[in-house]
């Protein structure tokens, strides 16, 4: 495996090549990096599991360089998915429609629906569009970690959760911290209504205000939604975050929080934007130092509140769903 960086000229190309021809690159995005293949690649996205360890039944996102592919994916697309569309993308929002028949089994774990996404990152954008000229569209994929581990948000994170397992002509790019450091907000777009299966940067209240009265609050659908694995987002060191700290934990909580005796502060985020976007690097870096416990005092108000409650909750093991 190559690293490259995002700022060389010829990465872009390097990248689009390297895709067309079957290897895996690992990209940075807005939210964290993925690892692409081409969508329409069975033997290049089946690689994406095995290199993950990740079940052949967990559905990829599809990643595209503009909106005006949706159409070239999936099916019975509802007219408000436009208002969305121009409303957040590219952005960290993946939207699950119906289907076309040519989105392969491979891609979307047999289901009959496709995650699709334009990413909010200069990289990717070039990327996907280089890689649309060789008559392709869609780059499928996961973020670039091991099963059920923590989701990289740098390059130099993907090389350490998959670099033994990438092969020599399989690429990382290197592009840096991500802006946002958690994945995407998922919807699921129904005929009359959308339903959040995963929060994220776009929140609730903003897409309702995208699409007044279509964002259903009570959960209903039956298709299989994302992290149903009892264990997510986890590092090595136990998370927890419903208890008083003990001496020698991680400590990660707001900056006008103190803290508490004998406890490794490892992040002071300023606003729950912050937070998110340190929560996996200070996962990381409790592992690298090798803490076993990392309290998280997960901020109670901000626009990422939801999400962090739901990645944090999901590392220390427990799944609301
Ligand atoms: O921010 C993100 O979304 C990142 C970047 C790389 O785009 N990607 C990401 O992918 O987080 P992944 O595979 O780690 O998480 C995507 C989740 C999975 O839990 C999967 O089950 C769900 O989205 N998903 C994807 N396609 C789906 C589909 N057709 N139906 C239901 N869930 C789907
Ligand atoms: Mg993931």
């Amino acid at each position: 495996m190559k690293i490259l960086s995002s700022v060389e000229n010829e990465s872009i190309l390097r990248a689009s090549l390297a895709l067309n021809k079957g290897q895996l690159v690992a990209f940075p995005t807005e939210t964290v990096y993925g690892l692409g293949a081409d969508a329409s690649n069975e033997k290049a996205v089946k690689r994406i599991f095995t290199v993950k360890n990740r079940p052949f039944t967990s559905p990829l996102i599809v990643h595209i360089a503009d909106a005006t592919s949706v159409h070239k994916l999936a099916e019975d697309v509802p007219d408000y998915v436009q208002k969305l569309t121009n409303d957040f993308w590219p952005g960290p929002l993946t939207l699950i429609l119906k289907k076309k028949s040519s989105v392969s089994n491979f891609v979307t774990g047999n289901q009959k629906f496709v995650g699709i996404r334009v990413p909010k990152n200069i990289f990717a954008l070039e990327m996907l569009k280089e890689f649309e000229k060789f008559g392709k569209y869609g780059v499928a994929a996961p973020s670039a970690n091991r099963f059920q581990s923590v989701s990289p948000t740098t390059g130099q994170d993907v090389f350490e959760e998959l670099g033994d397992k990438l092969d020599s002509n399989d690429l990382i790019i290197e592009d840096g911290q991500t802006l946002i450091g958690i994945e995407s907000t998922i919807i699921y777009c129904g005929k009359k209504y959308v339903q959040v299966l995963r929060p994220g940067a776009i929140t609730q209240s903003m897409l309702e205000k995208s699409i007044p009265g279509l964002v259903k609050i009570k959960k209903e659908i039956k298709i299989m939604s994302p992290g149903n694995h009892k264990k997510h987002y986890s590092p090595k060191a136990k998370i927890v975050f419903d208890r008083a700290a003990e001496p020698g934990w991680g400590y990660i909580a707001l900056n006008n929080i103190p803290t508490p005796p004998k406890v490794l502060r490892l992040a002071s985020p300023r606003n729950s934007a912050e937070f998110a976007k340190i929560l996996y690097l200070s996962f990381r870096n409790a592992d690298r130092l090798g803490i076993k416990t990392v309290l998280v005092q997960i901020p109670s108000t901000g626009k990422y509140r939801e999400a962090l409650a739901d990645r944090v909750l999901k590392a220390a093991g427990i799944n609301k769903k």
